[in-house]
């Protein structure tokens, strides 16, 4: 009898006990046995952002997850968003005061209490039903800024109703092949109050090949116009009274285009590894821009995405020149737990970074510059 109940229960165990292959993610120490596969695990038991990938794996479907999980090709780009940061030292110094701390900072002229930001993904609709809705007012009660897709679940009108009052968002936009719809969309991105356009130029007319999520979906015709540079969006400037800010530079020439095409700021990203398989960190950009043509720093404003998981990361890019620094999956993860969740990736963001300046004698997060980072162990590009 007492066996028997015992092969019962070790039954029952096997069915409900969930291990997680944790995709060569650090290994600190979660615990996912008291979890059952396919129900939300308690906010409580996530202690990072890497806990929060675990718990959208155990949630969403394979297909969903592999939507916003996927990099293109063999993700060398993917792994290596990820991998740079453990290459960089951070210099620490000591005995600084540290007693008064600032993580606050401008974006184009506006106000935000962090240098980190929700960066622009599309389809938040498949983690939850709120979708976009849920990013907008978590960033609005953290008080830090949010850039919805133009690929969003939700309208531009439906995202903007989302956020608080007085809360700035600015949106993305793709150049369309259909050039009414960009406008179209640029006078809707104004009239709902967005403040900004970041203008993604990565993909011009195609996606990158993401083996891992066609293998639940096939890629389709993205929409975008194959004929369009850097030339042509500067003249796109005509047509919107709102900044814009391409999205996807990856080369410091590209980025001295930009600074001589007088773009107020560029956004340095590989799009989180989605595009080309073998395009170069943001740390590697940065690092590059700033060899061969530091002027870039001085006259436009910088940010940069990829692979941003800690606290820790966001000061490397902050250090080497960001003004402001995005999260793209962890937000997306989050969102599970709707805007619960997406304000606890919030917090436990913010206080990594804060206890990593206090550590490293930062009291400003503006003060951060290259003296704070030792790249020595990265190969320079050129
Ligand atoms: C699911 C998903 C959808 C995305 N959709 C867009 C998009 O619609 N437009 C865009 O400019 N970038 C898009 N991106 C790229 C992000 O803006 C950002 O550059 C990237 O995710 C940063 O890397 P990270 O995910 O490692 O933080 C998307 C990224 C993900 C993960």
């Amino acid at each position: 009898m007492l066996s028997l109940v015992l092969i019962l229960s070790l039954h029952l165990w096997n069915a409900i006990a969930v291990t997680i292959d944790m995709e060569g993610l650090p290994d600190t120490g979660l615990d996912t046995s008291s979890w059952t596969q396919g129900i939300l695990p308690p906010l409580d038991d996530i202690y990072d952002l890497n806990d929060i990938q675990m718990a959208a794996k155990n949630v969403l479907s394979a297909k969903y997850y592999a939507s916003y999980r996927t990099g293109a090709l063999n993700e060398y780009t993917y792994q290596a968003n990820l991998g740079i940061y453990s290459k960089v030292r951070l210099n620490g110094f000591s005995f600084r005061d540290v007693s008064s701390m600032k993580t606050s900072t401008t974006i184009l002229g506006y106000n935000f209490s962090q240098p980190f930001f929700i960066a622009p993904a599309a389809e938040a609709g498949h983690a939850n039903k709120s979708a976009e809705a849920s990013l907008a007012s978590a960033a609005g009660k953290a008080g830090i800024l949010y850039v919805p897709s133009i690929s969003s679940t939700l309208s531009i009108e439906e995202i903007a109703a989302a956020g608080l009052n007085g809360q700035v968002m600015f949106h993305q936009e793709y150049i369309w092949s259909n050039k009414s719809k960009v406008l179209d969309e640029l006078s809707r991105m104004k009239a709902a109050g967005f403040k900004a356009v970041f203008v993604t130029v990565d993909n011009t007319g195609i996606n990158g090949i993401r083996t891992r999520s066609m293998r639940y979906t096939d890629g389709s015709d993205t929409g975008h116009a194959a004929n369009f540079d850097l030339n042509a969006l500067a003249a796109f400037r005509n047509l919107t009274t709102l900044p814009i800010v391409p999205k996807g530079i990856k080369t410091w020439q590209d980025a001295l285009t930009c600074l001589k095409l007088g773009f107020p700021a560029i956004y340095v990203s590989n799009h989180g590894g989605r595009i080309l398989d073998g395009a170069p960190t943001s740390v590697e950009i940065l690092m590059d821009i700033r060899k061969n043509a530091a002027e870039v720093f001085n006259g436009m404003e910088v940010y940069a995405d990829g692979g941003v998981r800690r606290g820790t990361d966001a000061i490397i890019l902050l250090a080497l020149g960001a003004r402001a620094v995005g999260l793209g999956r962890p937000p997306m993860f989050a969102n599970i737990w709707g805007e619960a969740g997406v304000m606890r990736m919030i917090d436990l963001f913010a206080q990594e970074m804060y206890t990593s300046m206090q550590l490293m004698g930062v009291s400003n997060v503006n003060q951060l510059n290259t003296s704070y980072v030792n790249t020595n162990q990265i190969v320079p590009l050129s």
